[in-house]
This record gives C-alpha cells, structure tokens and sequence, in this order.
C-alpha cells in the first residue's frame, strides 16, 4: 500500500557520490557554508545535535557554578538528554496555551536561580520569542541557547534562527530541514566560550565516524526508503524503528567525518529550496484544514519566516486526537504524534528534573493533543484531499478556532 513517511529529504545522486567522494577540506568547508548563514566566528561539528548541544552545555558549565538549564515543558526529548549527559538538572516551564513555545510570562516570573541557560528548541521550524528570551536571559546573567535542529533556514524578524544569543546549534539527523544521516554544528558567538566548547570537543573524539561508502549506501537506502512506494515495507522490516521517541543521555558522541559532512554542505545548497516547497505544502494543507475541522493550527509568531518541517495540528479533545492519528495513519498518511509526554513525565529523567516551575497542565496537554502532519515530496494533491476527508470523517463538521 503506498504509504507517506512522517518526514524526510529524499537525497539526489551527486549529493551521494559527494558523499563518497569528500575530500580532506569537506568539515572546513561546511563551516563556511554554515557561517554564510548563521553568522558566528566559531562552529564546531558534531556526530549529532545532541552532541553539539551537549558540548555548548559542558563548556557553559566549566565557566559557571551555575547548574539548572530551562527547557520548555513539551519538547523533543533529546533536548533534556543532552542536558542530563552535561551533568545538569533539567527545570521545565509551562507552555503557552495554542502555541509550541513557552509561556513567557511565566517564565518572567520564574526564580531563575542557579539556571545556567535556557534552551528555545523552535519546534517544528516555528521560531520561539528568541529576542524576549535573549533580554529574559541576559537580565538573569544565563545563556540563551537557540537551537535550530528543527528549524535552520527560519529566521524571525530577518535575523537567522541559531543565531540568536552567544550559542545556538543545529542538526543534521534523518528527520531535520537538510540531512546528512547524522550531524550537528554548534554556532558559538563568545569567544571564551569557544575556547571552552573546542576543549568539550576534542574530549568527545573516540569512536571513528562513518566511511565514506557506509554513508552513500545508508543515504541511498533511505532515499529508496522515502518512497511513497516503499516507505510500507520498509518500515515493517525488523531493527527499523521510524520516529520512536526514547530517552537516552548516554548516546555515543563520534565526530562527524568528512563524508557526512561532505553530504552536509552539498545538500546545504537546497536548504532554502526544500523550506520553500515544505511551506508550500502547510499553506495547502491549512487551507483545507482550516474550513471547518475541530482543529487549531500553531500559527507562526509576527515577524517569523518559519521553516516547516511538519505541519503540527492539535485536537482539543485528546480521545479525538488518538482517533484522528489511527485514521490517518490508516489512510497512508504519516502523521505522528511526536513525544509521548510532558518533559516532566519522561521515564528514566525523574532524578534530574527541578519542578520548581510545576504544574504543566499546557504541556500534558499538548503532548496528548498534537499530531504532525508529513510535509514530504510524496505529498500530492490528492494526500491532501484524503487528509481532508478523513478529519471530517472524524471530527465532523464541528468548528474551533480557539484553542482554551
Ligand atoms: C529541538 C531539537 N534539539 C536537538 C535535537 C538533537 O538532534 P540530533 O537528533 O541530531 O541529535 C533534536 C532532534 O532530535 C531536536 O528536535
């Protein structure tokens, strides 16, 4: 049955044979690529973004007695792994209802001390408030980390996101805006920190990175995987686990190596292409979605260009929301319910969490609410209709345009 990946960048073949071909320069070249555009003197690169995370985590703990880092209270669930792998303890704070951010005021009113950083994760390519954060964690002497594994190629009132405050990353992983099977660049903009962060760095080297053909091959499978007309099979096949969410603050930390990196810079070059065609597609699917479902759309803030990665809808009753999935996932469409809980709620985080910011209602709420719709090459006229149908299949004629 022809069958939608969640997510993914369908790689072409002169991206592959980069790949197989990278020569000594391709981690020097990707750093200027990456400089162009998110504009920091230091960028480091890593097997994965939770590395580089981790590595900016680190170095920031070396400076500061400083042991607590914000994140919000619904996200990736790598983002608290990488905080727990630097050794320190992750405080939540509630989101804003409707919106995958932060609520700010409570943020402004939080105790704030010991907090070494605050992380914006920009979800779903949809930037946070990164200049209210940056002034909240300036007047609170932290350390705004703006993290674009989601969201590179997005920028909020013409200023790239990753680039906001002294650090930022991003990430190369399978499901991100541009893909190398794996990597990350840390984005450092304080130049004592860098010291700090290269020092992290040379520490983390140990197991060897991937071979050149290892990547092409793994990068040609996936490409064939990607396929509407595969995607099926292949997921069924044993050891392949598609959008799995786990926590694990012991992940392996290898560099990145030239072949990854290689595939890196040469697909940096569609980066803008591949967000283009991805906003295209939400603004189809909204337009649809938003005539007559009992749905509500996160909207991009004042001043955002977004970089879609999914299309996040939410189902504001939750029985409704694991109805709605299971329909379209029966349909062939892939929809996904990303991370199965509130940050507070991850299984195996419980001795390292600061709860000083509880409750999360919000967040419960939008981890039983969310589902995200695929924004993939695959994504035809007639997915879109289907995805139409099936809601109002589901939801009925019913219409919200609150979310309370
Ligand atoms: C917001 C966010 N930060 C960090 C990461 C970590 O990136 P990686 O998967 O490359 O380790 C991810 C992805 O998992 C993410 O979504």
């Amino acid at each position: 049955m022809r069958k939608l990946p969640p997510v993914g960048v369908a790689l072409q073949m002169g991206e592959l044979l980069a790949a197989l071909r990278a020569g000594p320069t391709a981690e020097a070249d990707l750093i200027n690529a990456l400089q162009e555009r998110v504009p920091s003197p230091h960028v480091f690169l890593f097997g994965s973004g939770r590395a580089a995370l981790t590595a900016l985590l680190s170095a920031m703990r070396r400076r500061s007695e400083r042991r607590r880092v914000i994140v919000p209270a619904y996200t990736c669930w790598s983002v608290p792994a990488a905080v727990v792998r630097a050794g320190l303890r992750v405080l939540p704070v509630e989101m804003a209802p409707g919106l995958i951010d932060y609520d700010l005021e409570r943020l402004a009113r939080l105790d704030w001390s010991d907090v070494l950083a605050v992380i914006s994760p920009n979800l779903f390519g949809l930037p946070g408030d990164l200049t209210r954060l940056q002034g909240l964690a300036e007047a609170h002497e932290a350390q705004l980390i703006d993290d674009a594994a989601q969201a590179l190629g997005a920028s909020l009132r013409g200023a790239a996101v990753g680039g906001f405050g002294p650090a930022g990353i991003c990430s190369f992983g399978r499901g991100k805006n541009i893909t190398a099977l794996g990597g990350g660049a840390a984005f450092v903009r304080d130049d004592d920190l860098a010291v700090d962060v290269a020092a992290v760095a040379d520490s983390f080297r140990g197991e060897p990175p991937p071979e050149s053909w290892a990547v092409a091959g793994k990068g040609a499978a996936m490409t064939t995987a990607l396929s509407p007309f595969f995607f099926g099979l292949a997921e069924s096949l044993p050891g392949v686990h598609v959008g799995r969410t786990v926590y694990e603050p012991n992940f392996p930390t290898p560099a990145i190596g030239n072949a990854r990196a290689a595939l890196a810079a040469r697909v940096l070059n569609r980066l803008d292409q591949l967000n283009q065609r991805r906003g295209q597609m939400a603004e189809s699917l909204d337009r649809v979605l938003l005539e007559g479902h009992a749905l509500a759309l996160p909207k991009p803030r004042s001043g955002a260009v977004p970089a879609w990665l999914r299309r996040p809808v939410l189902v504001p009753e939750p029985e409704r929301r694991d109805e709605l999935l299971a329909a379209w996932q029966a349909a062939g469409i892939g929809a996904s319910a990303m991370y199965p809980a509130a940050v507070h709620r991850i299984p195996g985080l419980e001795g390292d969490l600061d709860l000083r910011g509880a409750p999360f209602p919000g967040a419960e709420r939008l981890a039983a609410s969310l589902i995200a719709l695929p924004l993939v090459e695959g994504l035809q006229r007639e997915d879109i209709d289907l995805i139409d149908r099936v809601a109002r299949n589901v939801l009925g004629k019913r219409r919200t345009d609150r979310w309370v």
